[in-house]
């Protein structure tokens, strides 16, 4: 696994689930904590990957499966490279909406493809980077299609089906992996949420810097 003195916190979990309210939520609480952090969102982060992202979600295109899955790669991979490795062995804390487990939740439970594929490629466009904390925010898919509302996104456009099977995926990940991903019901309000957020971080916080990991 990639060494670092940073810290790299992911936000995951189904579109609608409250997931970017959050992210905002605690981007305040660090700053007005005075915590230097760096936020950034997959895919996106980069000139490239905010382009790359353009095509993903707009409706006019339709990508293969197989094209998805390598163009959500190239944006990773860059931010990787050109803001992420960077900024972790600055030791700077990062707050990244979306990440790794976003490709295995959805082209890999939703879409089908081979998740140990998916994992070989998120370790090559990572380095071997691999989140300290996780926070999923999960949500019945009935409850996240209301949130959402009418306008929808190529990805948010998906049915039903589909996104049950991104919300099981993304349950089973962190079934596998509970020393890394914390689930918190984003049934719950928005304040106590943002509470339960808030602590983790915190704890993670007070640990690096009494340890240094
Ligand atoms: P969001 O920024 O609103 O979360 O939109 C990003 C969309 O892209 C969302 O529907 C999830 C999807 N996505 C994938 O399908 N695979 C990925 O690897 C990533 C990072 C996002």
């Amino acid at each position: 696994m990639f060494k670092t003195r940073g810290l790299l916190i992911t936000l995951e979990g189904i579109d609608g689930c409250g997931k970017s309210t959050q992210a905002t939520i605690l981007a305040r609480r660090l700053a007005d904590s005075g915590i230097d952090f760096l936020p950034l969102r997959e895919p996106g982060g980069t000139a490239v990957g905010e382009n790359i992202r353009q095509v993903l979600l707009d409706n006019c295109y339709s990508p293969s499966l197989q094209a998805e899955l390598f163009l959500y790669m190239a944006a990773r991979s860059e931010l990787a490279e050109q803001v992420i490795l960077p900024a972790l062995r600055d030791g700077r804390i990062i707050v990244c909406d979306r990440f790794t487990d976003s490709t295995l939740a959805y082209q890999g439970y939703g879409g089908g493809v081979d998740l140990d594929f998916i994992r070989l490629l998120n370790h090559r466009a990572t380095g071997g980077i691999v989140p300290q904390l996780t926070i999923l925010l999960d949500l019945p898919v009935e409850a996240a299609a209301e949130r959402r509302g009418a306008s929808a996104d190529r990805m948010e456009s998906k049915d039903i089906r589909f996104h049950q099977r991104v919300r099981n995926g993304y349950l089973e990940i962190a079934r596998f992996e509970p020393h890394r991903v914390v689930v918190i019901d984003a049934s719950g309000t928005v304040e106590e949420q943002g509470e339960l957020i808030w602590q983790l971080i915190l704890e993670l916080v007070a640990a690096k810097r009494t340890t240094g990991f």
